[in-house]
């Protein structure tokens, strides 16, 4: 029996599980999750304008697409879409508006239907496309609130979350990391609501219904976000403050207090924030993600409010983004790592310098421990970071290997060259690739000019390529250690022999991070009782702490503790955060005797849940179905 199943492994074993076969002339280079076709033409500039319709649960309006045509012959322009009806489409061309034809073709499961719109030759290199459009209801990419979910209960709200491939949900356009567009919308809404987005929010704007934004600095497509709701605001620091449901606005600025000195700090690490504001958005529960990294504003999950600060290193996270991600971008999803995983290593050297190197010492062995369970569920040829991606499902397809083993690889680059010249290396890409993009091969290239090119550099080009093209943890790994945490799994240990009392660990200054490796490092064979005892005492079943609480239910489902299956349904109810349920449900499903009742507290829970976490629940517990 699995320790613990990961929900993003089992969504590979259900990408692979596809009918689509590799094509044979695989290009790395390539995004095989849009139909558009960059080579041909390319988007400069958006503009919306849209209303929000929650009766409908629809935004309606219009895109505009500046594009630039690349291939002169070219007619045949594609753009994503998903679900998404298309009233007109017309081509302008200085000032002069002409209808074109459109036509939609055949939808895909995953990655929606290409729109072909006919642009003629004889319109020129230069052309804004206009869009006349409606989201529907079901837009992977948006979920639509009624109050009781939300903190208020008293007015709606809708959120966008368009990383990997769902911007084509709520806009028509290519949807690609490999080009960047800057762009600008005017978003109506009801009049008591509050519009942002991931461009230049004004924190005292007016609350009129009508709101205007502007996004200077070119970004790929996966990080247009918006979000209305009923928000308010409140600073953090000069250039740092957080948004939300007057309800959390307290909670949130205590929680979030260290973001203003988090930003400065990662200027002074990884060079200028060009940006602008760095503001936070603390969304409902169901919001599915720990965060992303809209540009300007992260969107985060309420389940960081622990009260005590213990999982804000998901802001450093996010925050760090704002360079490796937003600044430098990955060319197509398998590059993914560039983003996530050198995101995860600076994320923990910002946490270092912000808290102390015990506590990431601790975050460290966590996600270690984390990576090995999901190394034993991905098949080798994915275990690269850089792995053949032709066919799989973008939005979760490497579980922890594009977070963990690509931290550990920088992790290994620092500990090689040493920190001041792995710091000028790194602040040096960013500035070299800003407002650009990188493929696997571009950074390996740009190490090798840099590092590995120098005579007394102690790596080797195949040392590195053993990282990003082999599978499994290479032996230069350095693996993370913590003496709290390895304390914490021999009391785990000793306690479970009988040698000790629970009374006897000292508990009161442990970490959540130690309470939650004691927890993993239980023995198979704990007693009922036992269990019963441990929740007694640490309260485990009502714990405030999500990551305790998701650790504690995963055991739950794992060992059939059945006294606490009320709180382990409470869980599923309290949290939409893909990566807080989507285990304990596989977990469920996967103990041979829960699959039904898995899939009822799927059905009780689901209608709170975003679609994207939907998704994964249900690949999760058919996967996970015999
Ligand atoms: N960009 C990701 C979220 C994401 C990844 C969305 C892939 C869609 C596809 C975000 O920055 C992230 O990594 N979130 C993590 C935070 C954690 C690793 C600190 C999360 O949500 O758990
Ligand atoms: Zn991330």
């Amino acid at each position: 029996m699995h320790r613990s199943i990961q929900f993003l492994a089992l969504l590979i074993l259900a990408a692979c599980s596809s009918d689509r076969t590799p094509a044979d002339d695989y290009d790395p280079a390539r995004d095989y999750f849009t139909f558009a076709d960059t080579r041909a033409v390319v988007t400069e500039h958006l503009a919306l304008d849209l209303e929000v319709d929650f009766a409908a649960e629809e935004l309606r309006g219009y895109a505009m697409l500046s594009m630039r045509r690349l291939d002169p012959q070219v007619t045949d322009v594609v753009l994503d879409t998903r679900d998404l009806t298309v009233r007109s489409i017309a081509v302008i061309v200085d000032g002069s508006s002409e209808s074109v034809d459109f036509e939609f073709g055949e939808t895909h499961p995953r990655l929606g239907t290409p729109l072909h719109v006919t642009v003629p030759v004889d319109v020129g290199d230069r052309f804004d496309l206009m869009i006349e459009y409606a989201t529907a209801p079901e837009s992977t990419a948006l979920q639509w609130l009624p109050p009781e979910l939300t903190a208020g209960g008293k007015h709606p709200m809708v959120f966008s979350q368009s990383q990997a491939v769902h911007a084509r949900s709520w806009i028509p356009l290519q949807d690609t990391p490999a080009i960047r567009i800057t762009y600008e919308a005017r978003i109506r809404t009801p009049e008591s609501l509050l519009a942002l987005m991931s461009a230049d929010n004004d924190p005292l704007a007016p609350r009129t219904g009508e709101y205007r934004f502007d996004m200077p600095q070119p970004i790929p497509s996966y990080l247009l976000a918006l979000a209305v709701g009923n928000f308010y605001f409140a600073p953090l620091g000069e250039d740092t403050g957080v948004y939300t449901e007057p309800e959390l606005l307290d909670a949130s600025v205590y929680e979030f207090a260290d973001t203003q000195a988090m930003l400065e700090q990662a200027e002074k690490m990884f060079g200028p924030y060009d940006w602008g504001r760095y503001d936070l958005l603390i969304l409902p529960p169901s919001f599915p993600y720990g965060g992303m990294e809209n540009p300007r504003l992260s969107f985060i999950t309420p389940s960081l409010l622990a009260g005590d600060r213990s999982l804000v290193s998901v802001i450093a996270h996010e925050l760090a983004h704002s360079w490796s991600g937003n600044l430098v971008t990955n060319a197509t999803w398998r590059d993914g790592w560039l983003n996530e995983g050198m995101t995860s290593y600076m994320e923990s050297r910002l946490m270092e310098v912000i808290y102390d190197a015990g506590r990431v010492d601790e975050e460290r062995v966590l996600m270690y421990r984390e990576l090995l369970l999901d190394l034993e569920e991905v098949r080798p040829e994915m275990q690269a970071l850089a792995p053949r991606l032709d066919d799989a499902d973008p939005d979760g397809f490497q579980g922890t290997i594009h977070y963990s083993k690509g931290q550990l690889f920088l992790e290994y680059l620092e500990h090689a060259f040493g920190r001041e010249v792995f710091d000028e290396f790194l602040a040096g890409y960013f500035r070299e690739f800003a407002f650009g993009t990188v493929t696997t091969e571009q950074f390996l290239d740009y190490l090798d000019a840099r590092l590995l090119g120098r005579e007394d550099s102690p790596v080797t080009r195949a040392e590195v390529e053993s990282w990003t093209y082999g599978p499994g943890l290479p032996a230069t790994a350095v693996i993370p250690s913590s003496a709290n945490l390895d304390r914490a799994a021999e009391l785990a240990v000793s306690w479970a022999a009988g040698d000790i009392e629970l009374g006897d660990v000292s508990v009161a200054g442990w970490s959540p991070h130690a309470r939650i490796h004691f927890i993993n490092n239980l023995p198979a064979d704990l007693s009922a009782a036992q269990l019963g005892e441990l929740d007694a005492a640490w309260n485990l079943s009502d714990t405030r702490n999500a990551e305790i609480g998701r650790t504690w239910f995963i055991q739950v489902a794992e060992r059939r503790y059945t006294p606490a299956y009320d709180a382990l349904a409470a869980h599923l109810q309290r949290y939409g955060r893909g990566r807080l349920i989507a285990p304990v449900y596989a977990a469920l499903a996967g103990n041979g005797h829960d699959g039904a009742l898995a899939a009822e507290l799927f059905g009780q829970a689901k209608s709170k849940y975003h679609p994207i976490a939907v998704a994964w629940i249900e690949s999760s517990l058919h996967a996970a179905s015999p």
